[in-house]
């Protein structure tokens, strides 16, 4: 099977690409796959040339021009089946406020929140009197946390608005829940499977899961499979499994989700393409539940050929 690995990009997570890539490729079956490399910030042509010969496309690019479905589309249109979800699951699960309005739709717990448009003026009082402090301020569409703030005070509400607007024109203010980070991923086509779920302890230096805390060796515990009751472990579960139906998903997703000191769970998110770093979250759940990675990846490539 010739394989195209899509991987680098163009986002603010082009980096995180690569260092996925790295293993994907090697954890590939040389016997059974020839992997060909791209990277969509030069070799979208050459991408498009060689599509009689690509079999299957493994894309691993995370958010813009990647995650967001637009990749998927120019597969679809050069006929190259790829894994994961398709144009329309990949574009409304990169959209924060779009993922959150359609949880919310279908009865799914989210926090509190509301969006500033690109242009409209911000009432920083009203903003402070419905959130409260500290609040979360977050890019609307942008991945692995880039561009999110955590802000204790009016001043840090202002500058991390600034900071999101430079990841994106729509931004997200959310009523921050204290309590614990937990991930769930979903594997599956018709049939879907929630995999071991996984608690993310950020270190003491860390308030919350944020770039550093995720990429930097160490920064972060993971605990797989987590330390929690069955019942929460149900519920997370059904939790990650629904929300991969209501945004239409295929093939795999991860969503992360906050439980709070009071029990109750929100989700926060659902990535679908999450990533594959060596410290990254899905592979250890997927190897939890018993596919080690080169299996994981080839089962994805099973399911994105069905
Ligand atoms: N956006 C990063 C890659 C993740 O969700 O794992
Ligand atoms: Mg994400």
């Amino acid at each position: 099977i010739n394989i195209a690995l899509l991987a680098g990009g163009v986002s603010t997570e082009r980096e995180v690409s690569l260092a996925g890539a790295i293993g994907v490729e090697k954890a590939l079956d040389s016997k059974k796959f020839t992997v060909k490399r791209y990277d969509p910030a030069t070799d979208l042509a050459r991408l498009a040339a060689d599509a009689s010969k690509i079999d299957f496309a493994f894309i691993l690019l995370h958010g813009l021009y990647g995650e967001d479905g637009t990749m998927q589309g120019f597969l679809d249109l050069l006929k190259i089946p790829y894994q994961g979800s398709g144009v329309l699951g990949s574009a409304v699960a990169m959209d924060k406020h779009l993922a959150k309005e359609l949880y919310k739709l279908n009865g799914l717990p989210v926090a509190d929140w509301q969006i500033i448009e690109a242009g409209e003026s911000v009432d920083v009082e009203r903003l402070l009197s419905r959130f409260g402090l500290p609040v979360v301020i977050k890019p609307v569409r942008e991945g692995s946390s880039l561009g999110l703030t955590l802000a204790t005070s009016e001043k840090e509400l202002e500058n991390g608005i600034s900071q999101a607007q430079n990841h994106d024109s729509i931004v997200m203010i959310e009523k921050y829940i204290r309590g614990r980070e937990l991930t769930v991923g979903v594997i599956g086509n018709d049939e879907l499977t929630p995999l071991p779920v996984i608690e993310i302890i950020p270190g003491e230096e860390f308030t919350f899961f944020d770039y550093d805390a995720k990429y930097k060796a160490g920064a972060s515990k993971e605990v797989c499979p987590a330390e929690i009751t069955d019942e929460l472990k149900n519920r997370v579960q059904e939790y990650g499994v629904a929300a991969h139906k209501v945004l239409r998903l295929r093939g795999y997703s991860r969503t992360d989700m906050i439980v709070a000191e009071s029990g109750e769970v929100f989700l926060l998110e659902t990535n679908t393409i999450p990533g594959m770093t060596p410290t990254s979250l899905l592979p250890q759940a997927a190897a939890e539940y018993g596919l080690e990675f080169p299996k994981f990846l080839e089962y994805l490539i099973d399911l994105g050929l069905e």
